[in-house]
């Protein structure tokens, strides 16, 4: 992704190369800010804050917040501390639960301390898997891209060549969410360097925003786009001003429900009520092979005060919070939300696109499927 003309990722190795340097996403869009993170607990601390969000990503971080425990303690039990800090820090994207097996996996298969394993072993099998999960991340992400694409492309021949294609996407599932390149925008952004003409509708996805950092990531890459209010969405669509939704997920169930940001279940039901192709790209991270379906998928309430407040930059450009329900009112906050696998076009994955069913994931995950 390019920042300010600038190909960087979203989490790199510090200088010191032991540390992680992230990019503290609720400083953005106004500022960019790079955090060190040196510890588990601060690795814990900026992802239940939210200074690092999206599925892909959150499992990167959490990868590097072992490494960071297993330098201070290297042993089985130091590990399971770890693991169990960072699992319960965000309960819905299964990314954080399968990266967190992965590094388990590998520091195990060592051995522990004293036991034929030795700490700095350990720690350093731990690093190796943490990059293994971001590379992963980056070629999975980039495979995403190619086979979006080839729909978009298609997409805009049907619809005549003769104007941009029109796209619209809820929350973020971009470069910001991932280590690079993003799932639902690493087509746009392909689809754009190939030269294909489009415009993104961006949904703000409030209680966060994270559409703001849609916006941003686009503005930084030069692709068009207009952000609107989660409520327009039904509108444009009914008015044939979208020709297909496209957007990320955080768990996809084995029977192809998915997960993703609270909102995207009323955009799949407007696209299908308006005839409009309903994407899902995901990375083989994201399902959850042990699902049956999204009903059984735990949905995050986060804070009350996500939604009583309105965060901006004021005058002067300081960030300021501002009040916008009465202190009398009950709030609640549910993260996310199920769309049903019926009202999904189709899942674009790294391995190529599937219906969203139980067998058309098997279809590209045979070694995957559920028995
Ligand atoms: O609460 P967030 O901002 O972490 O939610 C993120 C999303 O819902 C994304 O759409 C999802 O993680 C897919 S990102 C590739």
């Amino acid at each position: 992704m390019r920042v300010e003309g600038v190909h960087r990722r979203t989490i790199t190795l510090s200088d010191d190369g032991w540390a992680v340097d992230i990019i503290d996403q609720t400083q953005l869009p106004w500022q960019l800010r790079v955090r060190r993170v040196d510890s588990l607990a601060a690795a814990a601390h900026a992802i239940r804050d939210m200074q690092v969000r999206g599925a892909p990503l959150i499992g990167a971080l959490a990868a590097y917040g072992v490494c960071l425990a297993l330098r201070v303690d290297a042993s089985s039990a130091a590990l399971e501390r770890a693991c169990a800090e960072l699992a319960a820090t965000r309960p819905t994207a299964i990314n954080l639960g399968w990266a967190l097996a992965r590094m388990r996996a590998a520091v195990q298969a060592v051995g522990e301390v004293g036991g034929g394993g030795d700490g700095p072993a350990r720690v350093a099998a731990a690093y190796a898997c943490a990059a293994a999960i971001c590379e992963d991340d980056v070629a999975t992400c980039q495979a995403i891209g190619q086979h979006g694409a080839a729909i978009f492309e298609a997409t805009w021949r049907a619809v005549g060549r003769n104007r941009p294609l029109r796209v619209l996407t809820h929350c973020n599932a971009g470069w910001l969410a991932t280590v690079d390149h993003g799932t639902a925008l690493a087509p746009v952004y392909l689809a754009h360097d190939r030269g294909l003409p489009l415009h993104v509708w961006v949904d703000e996805t409030r209680p966060r925003n994270q559409g703001m950092l849609t916006a941003w990531e686009l503005g930084q890459h030069g692709v068009p786009h207009t952000v609107v209010a989660d409520n327009a969405g039904g509108h444009l669509l009914q008015r044939g001003q979208v020709d297909l939704v496209i957007v990320g997920t955080d768990r996809t169930c084995a029977n192809g429900d998915v997960c993703n940001k609270i909102g995207t279940y009323l955009k799949a039901l407007a696209a299908r009520d308006a005839g409009v192709p309903f994407y899902v790209a995901l990375p083989h991270s994201t399902i959850d092979w042990t699902m049956a379906s999204g009903a059984e998928v735990p949905i995050e309430e986060r804070s009350g005060r996500e939604l009583r407040e309105v965060v901006g930059r004021g005058d002067g450009g300081v960030m300021t919070h501002v009040t916008v329900v009465p202190e009398a009112s009950a709030v609640a906050n549910p993260a996310f939300d199920v769309t049903p696998a019926r009202l999904i076009t189709g899942l674009i994955t790294e391995r190529g696109v599937c219906e969203a069913t139980e067998s058309g994931l098997a279809g590209l995950y045979p070694e995957r499927a559920r028995t």
